[in-house]
């Protein structure tokens, strides 16, 4: 495998290295203890979405809306990445990586990873209810009814709610546009307009889905049927003798 360009070539051109844009969801962080959406025992199981994860539940009652979150927040900063968070960050010394991810846990970070974007916002921060553009770093703290922005106004979870925009969409779209290979991990592609990156993949590209179950495939993908952390290590290693 050549060494990871560097640029400093003596003057010829510059190499690009190959660009892997990788999708991910909620199973990606099933290994590392955190629940899915729609699995069996999955949040939405336990929880109805208009209940805590729409503008109008957080109108009604942002205290039930601010313990949903505060749960979660505790439970994703105890976790630790899987293996299959590690094999992403991995890759990484071969190809240009992008992480466009759906899940609001920050594993892929302390995995390693050091482009990710989140499509559904991030629990580690909080989001000023007057000026979204105001964000604040909160860790695994949690945030309570008065604690405010700076501006005065309530604080409230930095996620996309149903119903809301997806702010980083356009920004998603355009990584996938040029990627030389596609990565799909650990997501019911059931939830637009996330799920509709896939149909954005160049037709060149080469493509590849992991799941457990792999019960809906986009045409094109090839599909590995099985759990993250046990499949993406080898994939990787496949991927980096290639270059
Ligand atoms: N390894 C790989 N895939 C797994 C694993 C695992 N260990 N465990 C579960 N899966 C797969 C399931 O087979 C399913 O396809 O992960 C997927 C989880 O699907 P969902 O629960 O629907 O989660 P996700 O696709 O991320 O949901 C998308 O919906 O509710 C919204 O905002 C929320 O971001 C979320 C979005």
């Amino acid at each position: 495998m050549n060494t990871p360009d560097t640029g400093d070539n003596e003057g010829g051109p510059v190499k690009r290295r190959p660009k892997i844009v990788v999708l991910t969801g909620a199973g990606m962080s099933a290994p590392s203890g955190l629940s899915t959406f729609r699995d069996s025992n999955g949040l939405w199981h336990q929880h109805r979405i208009e209940d805590v994860a729409t503008p109008e539940a957080w109108l009604r009652h942002p205290d039930v809306v601010l313990e949903f979150y505060n749960q979660r927040r505790t439970q994703a900063c105890a976790a630790q990445p899987n293996a299959g968070h590690c094999a992403i960050a991995e890759l990484e010394r071969g190809y240009d990586v992008v992480v466009i991810t759906q899940n609001v846990d920050d594993l892929h970070e302390r995995g390693g990873s050091r482009h990710v974007l989140h499509l559904h916002g991030e629990l580690t921060k909080a989001r000023s209810t007057c000026d979204s553009s105001l964000l604040y770093e909160i860790g695994s703290a949690s945030i309570r009814i008065g604690d405010r922005c700076a501006k005065g106004s309530q604080l409230r979870p930095h996620i996309v709610w149903f119903g809301e925009e997806v702010p980083k969409m356009e920004e998603a779209i355009h990584c996938m546009e040029d990627a030389a290979k596609v990565l799909v991990v650990g997501t019911s592609l059931s939830v637009y307009p996330a799920a509709g990156l896939v149909e954005h993949a160049p037709r060149a590209a080469e493509k590849v889905l992991v799941d457990l179950h792999a019960d809906r495939t986009p045409p094109g993908f090839r599909v590995l049927k099985g759990s993250a952390d046990k499949l993406l290590p080898g994939l990787v290693q496949e991927w980096l003798a290639q270059v």
